[in-house]
């Protein structure tokens, strides 16, 4: 299948997770991946994966927290593929070290907010010029169903992942007029080795998710849809992804 033929993909924190599973999804259906992350083998692994079915990657090393690492990525992907039309930002996550405003550690708080929202904020940034440039193109954000559901001990990554609701919206309102989507992901759980060891197979948000937790997969395809032109019409839309725990 090739829906995305000819299409230019950048997708942060491509090591493992979301990441990867996003990156060999949207390779096996055309598109050259850039695989980001700020860990080097993580990243090359995937490409590794990527080309051994046939695909075209190349593994790019960025913190997405850092504004000259990722002007540097932003270019080195220009360099190889000649622009950008696809933008997925999935580095982030949460950590043992959150936790309710009044125990969170507060390095916690902002090393959250510089990766998964100003990470986010540099990402497009940086990647923005490029698709004007280009006509127009996909950016999918990372949210989470935290940020929408009230959910307890990990205030300082609800937080990050709220603005990242707000952004999303503004970015879409700003950049419609240049043919430029933006959509965010609010996954619930969904299994990666981190969430296995973070999270009991017990927590109330997973109770809450009707159809049981996900699996990389199941975000990946959302990304997919989001990514290529049969979603011409969706933008500021923050799309839960969580087995009907958002209406449940
Ligand atoms: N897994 C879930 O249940 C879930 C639910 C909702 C939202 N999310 C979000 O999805 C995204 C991916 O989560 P995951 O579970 O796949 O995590 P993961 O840990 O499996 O993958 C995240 C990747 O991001 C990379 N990364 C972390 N900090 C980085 C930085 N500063 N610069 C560049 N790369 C960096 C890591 O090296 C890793 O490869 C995160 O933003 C997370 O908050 C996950």
């Amino acid at each position: 299948m090739t829906q995305l033929e000819n299409k230019r993909a950048l997708v942060t924190g491509g090591g493992n997770g979301i990441g990867r599973a996003t990156c060999k999804l949207l390779a096996e259906h055309g598109a050259r991946v850039a695989v980001a992350d700020f860990k080097t083998e993580a990243a090359e692994e995937t490409v590794t994966q990527i080309k051994a079915a046939g695909g075209e990657a190349i593994a790019l090393t960025v913190d997405v927290g850092d504004p000259d690492q990722v002007a540097a990525m932003t270019a080195e992907m220009v360099s190889a593929f000649g622009g950008v039309d696809i933008l997925f930002c999935s580095a982030g996550g949460g950590s043992a070290a959150d936790g309710p405003v009044t125990e969170m550690d507060l390095d916690e708080f902002w090393r959250t907010i510089r990766v998964d929202l100003f990470g986010t904020i540099l990402c497009c940034r940086n990647v923005i010029p490029e698709m004007v440039k280009a006509g127009g193109g996909s950016i999918i954000t990372m949210s989470s169903l935290r940020a929408i559901l009230g959910s307890e001990g990990f205030d300082a990554y609800t937080s990050s992942k709220g603005g990242i609701i707000s952004l999303t919206r503004a970015m879409a309102v700003t950049w419609a007029r240049h043919n430029i989507r933006v959509n965010a992901l609010a996954p619930g759980m969904i299994m990666t080795d981190r969430i296995k060891d973070l999270i009991p197979p017990d927590h109330p948000v997973i109770q809450k998710m009707l159809l049981g937790a996900g699996a990389p997969e199941d975000v990946s395809h959302l990304v997919l849809y989001l990514a290529s032109d049969a979603s011409r019409l969706m933008t500021g839309n923050i799309i839960p992804l969580d087995g009907g725990a958002s209406i449940y």
